[in-house]
């Protein structure tokens, strides 16, 4: 189903000190930078070969990434998986009874085209299909 990772999530409070990690240290291309005000996080995309880190800042406290950091901290918050046809992924996570977040596709970063699995379905693991 899932044809490659896409990109991996990562929860940060400080966007500038992280974006400096992954673009200076690491050498990652920066390629996108956006708010998405239904999600509550101003997020960047970087390069890492054919795939991407999302880093995720909280616009508001009462947000899930805010939630998150205050509960877990910063760090890994999900992982994006790519899929053909997410209509198709959606209806087949379903008959096999996989608790999905989003019961149709919402709109993410770069007008993708994303819905998340339910983590007590996903071992543990936010899961992005996008
Ligand atoms: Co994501």
């Amino acid at each position: 189903m899932f044809a490659r990772i896409d990109h991996i999530g990562v929860a940060v409070d400080d966007l500038d000190a992280a974006i400096a990690l992954h673009e200076t240290t690491y050498g990652m291309a920066l390629v996108h930078r956006e708010v998405m005000e239904e999600q509550g996080v101003e997020a960047v995309l970087l390069d890492v070969g054919e795939n991407h880190v999302e880093l995720l800042r909280p616009l508001a406290d009462d947000t899930p990434v805010g939630k998150f950091l205050a509960s877990r901290g910063p760090g890994l918050h999900h992982v994006a998986y790519q899929v053909a046809d997410i209509e198709a992924a959606l209806t087949a996570l379903r008959s096999a009874d996989v608790g999905l977040i989003d019961e149709t596709p919402r709109t993410g970063i770069r007008s993708s085209r994303v819905a998340f699995v339910h983590p007590k379905s996903a071992g543990g693991v936010l899961t992005e299909i996008v």
